[in-house]
This record gives structure tokens, C-alpha cells and sequence, in this order.
């Protein structure tokens, strides 16, 4: 293989998309994509990390309230995505779009009807590095389309079922789905 190469920082990392919905103090909903988003463990639960650069009104609602939902975005909704992510809850309601909204079944929290894939989380911790803050969050309750089965740690979950957009730049989706741990040991 010959690669290519250029000095230091640059950011490509193969990240799904989730649209991070949040309240403001008033109680409007508000909707934006992060694709900052992973997951780690304290050892005996699972916690999705969310990381948020700048002044959004995201950040600041979720750290007002400690809550918010993890949408998952799937290859329809990437029109609304793109539109979410490109106007701020700072300069008003985001309401150029129509789509459908209902409260988090455990959390107070607005969850978007259309995603296949849904957590409602609770900030444990956050840590802030320079202009970005990085919350890491208990899963409170996660939904699943019916379609798919939702195993005890994610094995067994056949991701193409939920069509995610996967961003790194620019939007793609997923190809196929290639087996689980084990299936490759000789
Ligand atoms: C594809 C995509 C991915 C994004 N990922 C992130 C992210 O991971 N972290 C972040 O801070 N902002 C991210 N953004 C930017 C926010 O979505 C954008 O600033 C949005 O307008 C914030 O809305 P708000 O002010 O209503 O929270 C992303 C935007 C797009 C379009």
C-alpha cells in the first residue's frame, strides 16, 4: 500500500450519527447532531460518551437539566439531520422541518419518533477540555425498532437493520453485516 500522509491534526474517526435531543427551561424541545459519541464502562455499567464543542444550545440545556436522548439517525432522516445541524437552537425554534416528538419514557427528555434506535441518558460526569465538554452518561432506557433484537451488550444486533448514517466528513451508510466475536478465529 502507498499512503499518503500530512503532519498532525485531523480528525477522521468512522462516527455514527445521533441526534442529541435536550429542553430548555421554557420546555421546547430542541434536536441537534453530535457525532462525538461512544461508549466506555465504570466497570459495571455501560456509559455513552458525548462530546460538545462550543456554546450550543444543546450544551447548555444539558447542563441546566443533567438529561437528554441519543436518536440514532437513519438514512431518511438525514434531511431533518442536515437541517438540525445546520441552524442553532441559540437563534430560535428549529422549526423549518416537520417531524414528530414524544417524551422519554423514563426521562424527561424529547425523543424523535422516526429514529430506530433511541437512549434516554443521564449525565454522571462531564469533563471539560478547552472549548469542548465531554459528558459521560448512564443509559437509562433504550428502544429498538422491533425489527432488531436487542442483546445484553449489542452482539447479536444487525446494524444494516437500522440503516445509520455514518459521518467522517461526509455522510455514508453502512454495507453489510459481517458476523460476530469468534466468527474469524480459525
Ligand atoms: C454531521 C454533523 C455532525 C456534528 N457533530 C457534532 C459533534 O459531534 N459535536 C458538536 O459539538 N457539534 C457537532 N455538530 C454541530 C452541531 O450539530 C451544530 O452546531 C448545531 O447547529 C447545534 O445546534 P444547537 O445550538 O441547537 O445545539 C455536528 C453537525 C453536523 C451537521
Amino acid at each position: 500500500m502507498k499512503r499518503t500522509h500530512r503532519p498532525g491534526n485531523h480528525s477522521m474517526c468512522v462516527q455514527p450519527m445521533f441526534l442529541i435531543g435536550t429542553y430548555d427551561e421554557n420546555g421546547n424541545a430542541n434536536f441537534a447532531p453530535i457525532t462525538w459519541l461512544s461508549v466506555t464502562s465504570d466497570g459495571e455499567r455501560f456509559l455513552i460518551v458525548v462530546s460538545m464543542f462550543g456554546d450550543k444550545k444543546t450544551r447548555k440545556n444539558v447542563q441546566k437539566t443533567g438529561k437528554m436522548s441519543a436518536n440514532l439517525v437513519s438514512v431518511p432522516m438525514l434531511p431533518l439531520a442536515d437541517y438540525l445541524g445546520s441552524h442553532s437552537g441559540n437563534d430560535g425554534r428549529k422549526d423549518g422541518f416537520s417531524y414528530a416528538v414524544s417524551k422519554g419514557k423514563r426521562l424527561d427528555v424529547p425523543t424523535l419518533d422516526e429514529s430506530p434506535f433511541v437512549y434516554e441518558l443521564a449525565v454522571e460526569k462531564s469533563v471539560t477540555v478547552g472549548q469542548s465538554e465531554t459528558f459521560f452518561c448512564r443509559p437509562e432506557y433504550v428502544e429498538a425498532d422491533e425489527k432488531v433484537s436487542l442483546g445484553e451488550m449489542g452482539s447479536g444486533l444487525d446494524l444494516t437493520m437500522l440503516n445509520p448514517v455514518i459521518y467522517s466528513g461526509d455522510y455514508h451508510s453502512l454495507g453489510r453485516h459481517l458476523g460476530t466475536i469468534g466468527d474469524f478465529l480459525p
